[in-house]
């Protein structure tokens, strides 16, 4: 056996896992299976259902599944389109962010600036505002978080430009966070003419000078998202929606990343627990940990939890194989296998 490292539990914030709506590509057990497989005690999901989570009912309809499928602890984003904020009030005390798309990607749920303005001034809430901002949008964005101060959450950073940018709006003092995940550090544009569909997302897979910028300026980045985003084997090859899995595959890639000297462990429990962890309010009442055997594997489609069964990471060798996972003082995932039943995991709010 090789040596074990302990980690405490994994927060991811940024997953889809399409229940309800679209269950032939994950579901909450699938989804929080995959979660615990890959080291992640905490998940957030996002809103863009088929039917787009905004309104109080939509929401309360969707934590009373999580509640019987659960098997981690998971919490939720709100969504947008503008023509539901009437719906904040009634939502802020329960979800972790509001999510907003401002390019285009699955669902089609994008807004224009009008609406953005006015979702800015309505959503009265300390949680942030989730943004799905490209480089072409960014200006844009940051001159209304400099008006109206709201934190804001630039999820999946992809460019050197995008980059740049948040950089700088940091350095001014603007209330903004971002976060980067792992296809955007360990794939580009090259890997994805390999891949065809299945390296097929948003944002695009860029260039190495991109993936190189963001390596070089990782002070900039707060959080690591997976941006877990299942589509069926057939779904992929027929018409190549966008998205990829990356729940089980986050936490090796970052291990093997720290035994080749590109980051530290400590550096992987900021940006993968106590980053978003500050960052979106979350309090956890059990403290969770997780054993991983720091020994060298092949990434394949048999062993994966999700309801999607591939990877984009497949036949890649990586180091870091979760083993344990407790919750509290119940261990909750054994060597492959989800040690509890369906709804054993617990959904969560910023006030728990
Ligand atoms: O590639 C993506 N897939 N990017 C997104 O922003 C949404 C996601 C999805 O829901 O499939
Ligand atoms: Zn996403």
């Amino acid at each position: 056996m090789s040596k074990l490292l302990t980690l405490p539990g994994l927060v991811d914030v940024h997953v889809h896992f399409r229940d309800p709506g679209q269950l032939q590509k994950e579901d909450f057990y699938t989804g929080t299976s995959a979660a615990l497989a890959g080291g992640f005690t905490t998940v957030i999901d996002m809103p863009n259902n088929t039917v787009p989570i905004t309104t109080a009912q939509l929401l309360k309809e969707k934590i009373q599944i999580a509640k019987t499928k659960t098997v981690s602890n998971i919490g939720f984003h709100f969504g947008s389109l503008g023509n539901n904020l009437d719906e904040f009030e009634k939502v802020k005390n329960k979800v972790f962010g509001l999510k907003l798309y401002l390019n285009q990607t699955t669902g089609g749920f994008i807004i224009g600036k009008k609406e953005l303005v006015r979702i800015y001034d309505a959503w009265n809430s300390p949680q942030p505002i989730l943004l799905h901002a490209e480089d072409d949008v960014l200006d844009m964005v940051f001159e209304i978080v400099k008006k109206t101060k709201r934190p804001t959450h630039i999820c999946h950073v992809s460019s050197k430009e995008e980059l740049l940018k948040i950089a700088k709006a940091k350095e001014k003092g603007l209330p903004v966070t971002c976060g980067v995940t792992p296809h955007h550090l360990f794939l580009t544009k090259e890997d994805a003419k390999r891949l065809g569909a299945f390296g097929r997302m948003k944002p695009f897979l860029k260039g190495k000078r991109d993936t190189d910028f963001i390596w070089k300026n990782f002070a900039y980045v707060d959080i690591i998202e997976s941006d877990h985003a299942p589509h069926t084997l057939q779904e992929k090859n027929a018409d190549a929606p966008f998205g990829v899995p990356g729940l089980e595959t986050t936490l090796p890639l970052l291990l093997t990343a720290a035994e080749e000297g590109k980051l530290s462990i400590d550096e992987i429990v900021q940006l993968c627990h106590t980053n978003p962890i500050k960052i979106f309010n979350i309090k956890l009442k059990e403290e969770s940990f997780v054993d991983i055997s720091m020994e060298k594997f092949t990434v394949q489609r048999k062993k994966l939890l999700t309801k999607c069964g591939w990877s984009p990471f497949e036949k890649r060798q990586l180091i870091g194989k979760v083993v344990n996972v407790t919750v509290g003082r119940k261990k909750v995932f054994e060597n492959g296998k989800v040690l509890i039943r369906p709804g054993d995991g617990k959904v969560i709010t910023p006030k728990t």
